[in-house]
């Protein structure tokens, strides 16, 4: 989640322009009725381009049966955004589920390879309690407002995902998985998760990254390494987002 990091990654000038525009945002006239169809008047250039390039994503993965898997949701803006296109360009689909797995406490661990910058250690990213009913709830309305409501499509995996993986696909030995986004940003639940999601893959599923090349998290990156090896697929990135990158299964 690079451009969001505790805002380490910006300068003084930009710091001060971001809190005075979060004044306004919180200060912001518009009448409830009409505030959440006007929340574009506040999406900053960096949150576009990662809402743009979560798009093309799904975009990229229409014609390809299976569901769609973030290892590492937090607070689930990219599940909500999957939903909507699931919405937009595929109502019908019943059968795309949506996954989200996570703590929703944060790093459980961190080891050797995830180098030893500050972020790296037990607890980083963790959300505020009870957060999992609260995003539950709004993926529940997502989905009510959608075609197909009565058929749940998605679903939030609470807990370690290092563990929580192997018995989600025992139950769910069906799974194909048509696109995984990793943003764990560590190298211990990546390389389960992809391990064991690898037999799940079909040709054309899109596996995207959001640390690959980070120097603050170095696990990512050595997870893919081990699994898949760099130069096996071609690692792309989408040029108006500095940070995450995909792979397509071919
Ligand atoms: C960078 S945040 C994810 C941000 C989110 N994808 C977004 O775009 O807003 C990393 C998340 O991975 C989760 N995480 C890290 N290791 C995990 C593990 N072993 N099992 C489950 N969740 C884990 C953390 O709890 C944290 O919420």
């Amino acid at each position: 989640m690079e451009q969001q990091r505790f805002g380490e990654l910006s300068s003084d000038k930009e710091s001060n322009a971001r809190a005075n525009f979060f004044e306004l945002f919180k200060n912001c006239p518009i009448p409830d009725n009409e505030l959440l169809a006007n929340l574009g008047l506040f999406i900053k250039r960096q949150s576009l381009s990662r809402i743009l390039f979560m798009h093309d994503l799904y975009k990229k993965i229409l014609p390809i049966h299976g569901n769609v898997i973030e290892f590492g949701c937090r607070w689930g803006q990219n599940l909500a955004l999957f939903s909507a296109c699931r919405g937009m360009y595929e109502p019908f689909n019943y059968c795309r589920k949506i996954i989200g797995f996570d703590t929703f406490e944060g790093f459980p661990s961190v080891c050797a390879k995830d180098g030893t910058s500050e972020y790296a250690k037990k607890g980083t990213y963790k959300v505020t309690a009870g957060y999992a009913d609260f995003l539950n709830k709004v993926l529940a309305y997502h989905e009510e407002e959608s075609p197909v409501s009565h058929i749940k499509k998605f679903e939030l995996v609470k807990g370690d995902a290092s563990v929580e993986i192997e018995k989600y696909l025992k139950d769910n030995p069906e799974t194909i998985v048509a696109m995984a986004y990793f943003d764990f940003d560590i190298y211990e639940p990546t390389k389960t998760c992809l391990n064991a999601i690898k037999g799940h893959l079909t040709k054309g599923s899109v596996i995207g990254f959001d640390e690959l090349n980070c120097k603050d998290f170095p696990g990512e990156t050595l997870a893919v390494k081990e699994v898949f090896g760099l130069d096996k697929y071609s690692i792309r990135h989408d040029p108006n987002s500095p940070s995450p990158s995909y792979i397509v299964i071919e």
